[in-house]
């Protein structure tokens, strides 16, 4: 048996998944259903992407930690793979315990060849992304997601990225299908040939990530953790790979990621795994954006369409054809529910569907129940059997190089020539007469075979339909323990008892269908218009402590949908506020956001960071009596401790107004 190792990117949870982010794991999905099928022994990994400055902040906005916040996202995640019957055999977080020895693992190898050392680095980089955008102070704004890149300054440990530039060309150009599609491979041999920097591979000013081993001021750098996640998933760093499950299935045979993302997994990724002595992966496949209203779909920019409203009105296969069937993979695809529900009428319940319920129920009114002898077969059978033969090797190649559209088309072909050749035929006109048995049966076996070889193509694309066309045909087990790559005509025994008709695909009132998701995607988005942080997801507040700074918090956390869960008098009187006269105040360097206070508080004198500095300058608060959480464990932000949280109350911009008093009041007095 094959092995079939295949990825989808890690998904940062920090915010709930949209369509464009679930995008990636449908099309996986197909593809790993497909290679199943194929009777490859498959390893489908997905997970989520836990550490990083863009998780620390979007939990801050929520007032709630990073680990409750990513667990929370994390099962976001994972109801989303259900609903849309992902049947992934791996899932990692990067939060995962087991994960840790495998980034150790994989740093101590690349030390172990001189090819990590200590230095600084002061530059642009965007939280948002990850990403180190330039390594010039001058304001610049990240490529990606066009949002201001921060300014950085810090201590690292790099990794010597600019040792791998010949082995990395001399990859290209030996395994010129390392990275697909074609036009993205020449991208990165350009960038490569350009010369390459260093990189950093540490932070020191976040402590949400995975520690470095032998110097607790520091964490790795996102992306180093986040790519190891494809060797931790599958035992690497573990006794022995997990019983021999990482020398079984390393290397990936394909990694699925999206084009922003290209550089970190075709020129950082092969070079941590060179730096490492490790094999490379065989194929990254690097796929276009979904757009949405002509721009990538995205959270921040408000332009999302959400799954699960889509699936509860037309069904998760409708949703895997239209984005497989209508986006030519490998390009950017515009979204659009007009053409997603087009494509279910005309395609999945005109087409398909018609072609099911017409079959089965002539089955059932004409041969009793029964799969007929084909006994009077003629040159239309002939034909027919040519060209479903035809039609599923099309579909098999077209999967294959992953041209999804393509090898939908091919199935599709057979799909109208049935329908055409039922009309041509027309069994309800030979039923009149019994001396057109023979004829009868053959068209009638000519159109159920034709299906069952229908149901067997389609299960990678739209696996419910696959299974309840096979269970109206009557065949045992599922269209998906039916071997793809020997589907043969024929196969079809006579005498199956079939079952009753019943609609695959319903037919839909469009304008009707298309205002129920809307409503619905209006529900999912108004719990958090603003955010970026996936709070939608979270139907109440968490009941949790808050961090150790004054954060802005968005709009939905200024007015939370309920009010938290009651506690007695003793629970609040654990919580010691204070009054407190800040006495200087100066900005954190490398954020707009933080303000690093000394705050005088009756009996001594604190250091705090308050995420106010958007709405107040330091100037503007010092003097200021303010309330303080004098009783909070200490925190670091942005590499400042904290001791203690200044209290403020969130506009619904999301912008802080601190807590302060009319009457006079001396530094130090109990609030209570
Ligand atoms: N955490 C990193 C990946 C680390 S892998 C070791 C990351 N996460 S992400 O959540 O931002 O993106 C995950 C995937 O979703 C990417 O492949 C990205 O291209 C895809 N998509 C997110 N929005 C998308 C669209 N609008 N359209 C298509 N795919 C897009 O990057």
């Amino acid at each position: 048996m094959a092995k079939f190792y295949l990825t989808t990117p890690l998904y940062y949870a920090n915010s709930r998944p949209h369509v464009g982010s679930a995008y990636t794991t449908l099309v996986c999905d197909a593809i790993a259903r497909y290679r199943r099928m194929c009777g490859d022994d498959v390893v489908f990994l997905t997970g989520t992407d836990e550490h990083g400055e863009n998780i620390e902040r979007a939990a801050a906005k929520q007032a709630i930690t990073p680990a409750q916040l990513v667990e929370r996202n994390r099962q976001v995640f994972l109801d989303l793979w259900k609903l849309l019957g992902i049947r992934y055999t791996h899932f990692i977080r990067t939060t995962d315990p087991a994960h840790v020895p495998a980034v150790h693992e994989l740093l101590t190898r690349a030390r172990d060849h001189s090819y990590v050392y200590k230095g600084s680095y002061q530059g642009r980089y965007c939280v948002h992304d990850n990403l180190y955008v330039s390594d010039s102070t001058d304001p610049i704004d990240c490529p990606t997601c066009g949002r201001p890149a921060e300014l950085m300054a810090e201590e690292n440990y790099f990794f010597k990225l600019s040792a791998f530039q010949d082995r990395l060309l001399d990859l290209y150009e030996k395994q010129p299908d390392f990275v697909q599609p074609d036009f993205r491979r020449n991208e990165v041999v350009s960038f490569v040939s350009a010369g390459l920097k260093d990189i950093s591979i540490s932070r020191r000013a976040i402590t949400w990530g995975v520690p470095w081993p032998d110097d607790p001021d520091h964490v790795f750098y996102v992306w180093y953790d986040a790519l190891s996640g494809y060797l931790s998933a599958i035992g690497f760093g573990q006794s022995e790979g997990r019983g021999g499950e990482f020398s079984r299935y390393w290397p990936a045979d394909v990694q699925m990621i999206g084009k922003e993302i290209l550089r970190f997994h075709a020129v950082y990724w092969p070079a941590f795994l060179m730096a490492a002595d490790l094999p490379l992966p065989r194929r990254i496949f690097a796929h276009g954006w979904l757009l949405f209203e002509q721009q990538k779909m995205s959270k921040s920019k408000g332009n999302v369409a959400y799954c699960e409203p889509i699936v509860k009105v037309i069904g998760a296969d409708a949703l895997r054809y239209y984005l497989l069937r209508d986006v030519v993979f490998g390009q950017d695809g515009n979204f659009s529910r007009d053409a997603l529900l087009t494509r279910y009428n005309s395609d999945l319940a005109n087409d398909l569907g018609n072609l099911a319920s017409r079959t089965v129920t002539m089955i059932n009114r004409y041969c009793g129940g029964l799969v007929p002898e084909a006994s009077a077969n003629g040159d239309l059978e002939a034909d027919l059997e040519m060209l479903a033969s035809e039609g599923v090797r099309s579909f098999r190649e077209g999967f294959e190089q992953f041209a999804f559209a393509r090898a939908i088309e091919a199935a599709w072909d057979i799909v109208s020539r049935v329908n055409q050749y039922l009309v041509e035929t027309q069994p309800w006109v030979l039923a009149a007469d019994p001396a057109n048995r023979g004829r009868l049966d053959s068209v009638l076996y000519a159109a159920a075979e034709s299906l069952r070889l229908l149901a067997v193509v389609l299960a990678p694309v739209v696996p419910e339909a696959a299974e309840k066309i096979w269970r109206q045909l009557g065949l045992e087990g599922s269209p998906e323990n039916t071997r793809i790559d020997q589907l043969a005509w024929g196969g079809l025994p006579a005498g199956t008892r079939i079952g009753r008709s019943e609609p695959v695909f319903p037919r839909l009132d469009k304008k009707e269908a298309i205002e129920r998701i809307e409503a619905m995607e209006n529900e999912i988005r108004q719990p958090a218009p603003a955010t970026e942080a996936g709070s939608a997801a979270a139907p109440t507040p968490a009941a949790t402590p808050a961090p150790a700074a004054a954060v802005p918090a968005p709009a939905a956390a200024a007015f939370p949908a309920a009010i938290a869960p009651r506690i007695s008098i003793e629970d609040f009187a654990k919580v010691d506020l204070r009054v407190g006269q800040v006495k200087s105040a100066e900005r954190v360097a490398g954020t707009d956001r933080l303000l690093k206070l000394i705050v005088d508080i009756g009996t001594e004198e604190r250091q705090l960071v308050a995420g106010i500095a958007a709405a107040y300058q330091p100037e503007q608060v010092v003097g200021r009596k303010v309330v303080i959480v004098a009783n909070l464990e200490p925190r670091k932000l942005r590499g400042v401790e904290s001791n203690g949280m200044v209290v403020a109350a969130t506009r619904p911009d999301g912008s802080p107004v601190l807590c302060t008093f009319l009457e006079d009041v001396p530094p130090g007095a109990r609030l209570k």
